[in-house]
């Protein structure tokens, strides 16, 4: 028998101590032994379970005991969680964890210290929830040399996006029912910004490039100031909005790597992918494209990957996984602007509708023109050819109209 400890009793904690009750007999098959939860660490009270006597206030008594060899980190949060994992890992024990903002910011520091005391620093649950995306990125996926990841990343905005397109309903009615479905972070603005979904392709970009990216170098945009005429707009050129979150590699040894709304033709998978689902493209140059799809939050299926790491790490005890990269140096994340994109552009004339189109021709050569019911006299919306991000930006500023949106389009 192997003892475990689980730190957070929230929406996962719940969920993996659930899954490790329900699931004892098969998992001890998976793991060739039995996985008792001896502690789990939360400052709530929690009555009335079958297993309140295993609650503790006091990460000592983990960080301690001598018995539990393997912790599933799942608070979330930079602090604590940053110290008590670096104080797990460093007393020799096996960190598992669903907390994508410590990856992203500190997975360098925290897998070296694991590599240092020989023990397992994983993190499936932390990209794609339920999705088994980073060890085949890392394992099944070893012989490539991997260029692009891209993908749908934040279930709740996936979710809001959805049900503002199929159904209609207003972008805070959704927020709070994803909310209640416990997709969404204990701040959504993690997700409607962008900040959930950049954390994910730092690590994505991380494990396929082998350097870390910083949330602080990605741009990264959410959802907030997306609008219903964005939306028709989008559906006239064939496409659905989605929040992207994209890496590439460059033949400079530059990586690109953003978070933002965009425009996804109907024919791409990454279009048909709805509700709170999450999608993970990886391009390898043997492979070829290769795309993870499944559940992206949620209580149990994070749940199924975090516990899934549970037993990799029981079963390794003293084996080290193959989870690792290497710290990244200053400009190793190139500038966005210099990307070349096609921009959707809606624009308000300042005179006449007639005169922007003409100015707006003579600015970008023939566009590609979109329309939607209900389109105000002085509105224009087109899509611009490919140029560079700063490029079109620049070009945009010399139009006689307000622009009211731009959405990159995803090629
Ligand atoms: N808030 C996150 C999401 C949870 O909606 O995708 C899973 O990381």
């Amino acid at each position: 028998m192997i003892d475990v400890a689980i730190m957070g009793h929230g929406v996962v904690g719940s969920g993996v101590a659930e899954v490790l009750l329900k699931n004892a007999e098969h998992i001890s098959e998976k793991a060739k032994t039995s996985i008792n939860i001896k502690k789990i660490l939360d400052l709530r009270e929690f009555p009335g379970l079958t297993y309140s006597d295993k609650f503790t206030k006091d990460f000592n008594e983990i960080l301690d005991d001598p018995d539990i060899r393997v912790v599933a980190e799942v608070m979330g949060g930079l602090h604590p969680a940053y110290e008590f994992t670096k104080a797990l890992l460093e007393s020799g024990k096996s960190v598992v964890s669903s907390n994508k903002e410590l990856v992203a910011e500190k997975g360098d520091e925290l897998l070296r210290i694991a590599e240092e005391k020989n023990v397992n620093y994983l993190f499936e649950a932390s990209v794609g929830g339920g999705i088994p995306v980073l060890r085949p990125i890392a394992q099944c996926l070893a012989a490539n040399g991997l260029y692009e990841v891209q993908g749908i990343l934040n279930g709740t905005t996936n979710f809001i996006m959805t049900k503002m397109v199929s159904d209609g309903e207003p972008f805070e009615e959704v927020l709070a029912e994803a909310q209640r479905l416990g997709y969404a972070e204990k701040d959504p603005t993690a997700d409607v910004e962008g900040h959930d979904a950049c954390r994910k392709i730092c690590i994505l970009a991380a494990l396929a490039f082998g350097k870390h990216v910083y949330p602080k170098d990605v741009y990264t945009e959410g959802i907030t100031k997306i609008t219903s005429a964005d939306i028709q707009y989008a559906d006239f050129a064939g496409c659905v909005i989605k929040l992207i979150g994209r890496a590439r590699m460059a033949d400079n040894g530059k990586c690109s790597v953003t978070v933002y709304p965009a425009f996804v033709p109907k024919k791409n998978q990454l279009a048909h992918v709805e509700d709170v689902f999450n999608a993970v493209m990886v391009r390898g140059d043997a492979v070829g494209d290769v795309m993870f799809y499944g559940r992206g939050a949620g209580k149990l299926p994070t749940a199924s990957a975090v516990v899934a790491d549970i037993i990799d790490a029981v079963k390794h005890l003293s084996a080290r996984k193959y989870l690792s990269w290497a710290p990244a140096e200053d400009g190793y994340v190139s500038d966005h602007t210099e990307d070349t994109v096609r921009l959707y552009v809606r624009v308000k004339a300042d005179k006449c509708r007639d005169c922007l189109r003409a100015k707006a021709e003579e600015l970008f050569g023939e566009l590609q023109l979109l329309g939607r019911n209900g389109e105000a006299g002085d509105e224009l919306a087109f899509i611009t050819p490919f140029a560079s991000e700063k490029q079109l930006m620049a070009q945009l500023a010399k139009l006689n109209g307000t622009v009211l949106s731009t959405i990159r389009l995803l090629d």
